[in-house]
């Protein structure tokens, strides 16, 4: 079984897509200098410690142990598993469930087996929160508190509501019982916390940042009480560096789609979507468009220039958006490059029976399959993108599992870090997030951060004049 993920990007070029939006090979060719250059760049970078993520398929082996040890011991002591955490320290977890646990996994018994019910709210809507902790029994409950900076205000907030509901139910010496923080080791609320409380941690190394961090302990511990295999996920992810261990551009598919991108963008496309058609791909998507965003969207380069620079990604589904974004993408204005994402085997085959045979327009349909019908939908909607000279390409999964799924983090991640390179700009900061973040401290009254509650005060914007 093939089990190599591949990039096929015959409908960026003017062969396929015509010379008025398609690119052309030398595009390509002459940026190799400066992939060469990139090259040197990132593999310097690596061994002075400043690309983290790239370290984290090569992690030692005893880390990865303690992680599973800690989740077969713990695991049958309960019925549910929650990750407190939000943005990077949330995104990666839910693309692993939705990718690789079965989709009804929580109300399914017979498929759970020894697994707990695994749940990632996310956000802090009190609604949906408080209907989590009314259907969770908390003495069959792990909380594991993901936070790097170990003070982001949705996740403690999310952590003080739990352990008040814990030390209620249960009493305050079993906080150690049921919560896990994954958290900075060298600084930050959570640590501290933690260590005062007796709470098992797992650590996020300094180097990898939020969404660049699904294969460290923030995705595999979710991974290991999932069930998942987490040796095999990093084994793809290893796969992957192999691969793109070339500086070039014609071999390297990171790279390669990563320029593309960067061509795209160059050309006017500056919005750039994410379709999968397969619905175990549908939050790889949502984690990307995070990884997407916030590494890319920057005010200045790292010259200090202000350049304001930034693709816009977009989540769309196959076959769902076809019949709600699709129209837009062939008919509306030229400003997006479309990546597919293409599974070749689904895990189970659902065929469609006969009937209706006097109905032609229904009993077409008759002995197909879904999975065909879906395949089908994509070639379809490829072609006529293509037609309408929509540059787009495709990346291929053999299949949905721990190895291919390795490969796609680990690609997207390398092609993010390069394309930044070729902006110019520093992938791995978010002075946008901190600023907003800053704000809210300020706002509801936390101490440091006395000033932006005085900047918001004097702020015209939340003035009633403008709201009818
Ligand atoms: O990618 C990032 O850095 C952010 O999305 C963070 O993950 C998010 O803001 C949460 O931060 P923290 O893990 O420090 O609580």
């Amino acid at each position: 079984m093939e089990k190599q993920i591949r990039l096929d990007v015959s409908n960026m070029f003017a062969e396929k897509i015509g010379s008025e939006h398609g690119l052309n090979r030398e595009q390509v060719d002459d940026f190799q200098k400066k992939a060469d250059q990139i090259h040197r760049y990132i593999r310097e970078a690596k061994k002075e410690g400043k690309m983290g993520f790239m370290e984290l398929p090569f992690q030692d082996h005893h880390k990865i142990e303690e992680i599973e040890n800690f989740a077969a011991q713990r695991k049958s002591e309960i019925e549910n598993f929650v990750v407190l955490g939000i943005g990077g320290s949330a995104l990666g977890s839910i693309a692993l469930q939705t990718a690789l646990k079965d989709p009804y996994h929580n109300i399914r018994t017979d498929v759970r087996n020894d697994t707990p019910r695994l749940f990632v709210p996310d956000n802090v809507d009190p609604v949906r929160f408080g209907s989590l902790l009314d259907e969770l029994d908390l003495e069959k409950t792990l909380f594991n508190v993901i936070s790097k900076s170990g003070g982001t205000a949705e996740t403690m907030s999310q952590f003080l509501i739990t352990r008040q509901a814990v030390i209620e139910e249960l009493g305050k010496e079993s906080l150690k019982d049921h919560f896990v923080a994954t958290t900075s080791q060298e600084s930050g609320y959570l640590i501290e916390i933690a260590k005062q409380e007796g709470i098992p941690t797992f650590p996020i190394p300094g180097n990898v940042g939020g969404r660049f961090s699904v294969l460290s302990p923030v995705g595999l511990l979710f991974g290991a009480f999932a069930g998942l295999d987490i040796y095999e996920l990093l084994s793809g992810a290893r796969f992957m560096d192999e691969l793109c261990s070339t500086a070039d551009l014609w071999n390297n598919p990171a790279y390669l789609n990563a320029l593309l991108e960067y061509l795209a963008y160059q050309e006017g496309k500056k919005m750039s979507v994410m379709f999968p058609y397969a619905h175990r791909l549908k939050d790889v998507a949502d984690w990307y468009r995070q990884l997407w965003a916030e590494s890319l969207g920057k005010e200045v380069d790292r010259d200090g220039k202000e350049v304001n620079v930034g693709p816009t990604p977009i989540k769309a589904l196959g076959a769902t958006d076809q019949h709600s974004q699709v129209q837009l993408y062939m008919e509306g204005p030229y400003d997006k490059i479309i990546n597919f994402l293409e599974v070749k085997n689904f895990e189970r085959k659902l065929k469609i029976p006969d009937a209706y045979q006097e109905i032609e327009g229904v009993s077409y349909l008759g002995g197909h399959s879904l999975n065909h019908l879906l395949q089908t939908e994509k070639k379809a909607t490829e072609l006529a993108l293509t037609k309408r000279q929509r540059v787009n390409k495709t990346i291929i999964l053999p299949e949905i599992q721990e190895h291919t799924l390795g490969q796609l983090f680990y690609l997207l991640e390398l092609q993010t870090a390069f394309i930044g390179e070729l902006f110019n700009i520093n992938v791995f900061n978010q002075p946008g997030v901190e600023l907003g973040k800053s704000y809210a401290y300020g706002i509801l009254g936390r101490k440091g951060y006395q000033e932006m509650k005085r900047k918001y005060d004097k702020s015209p914007d939340h003035s009633e004049e403008f709201i009818v």
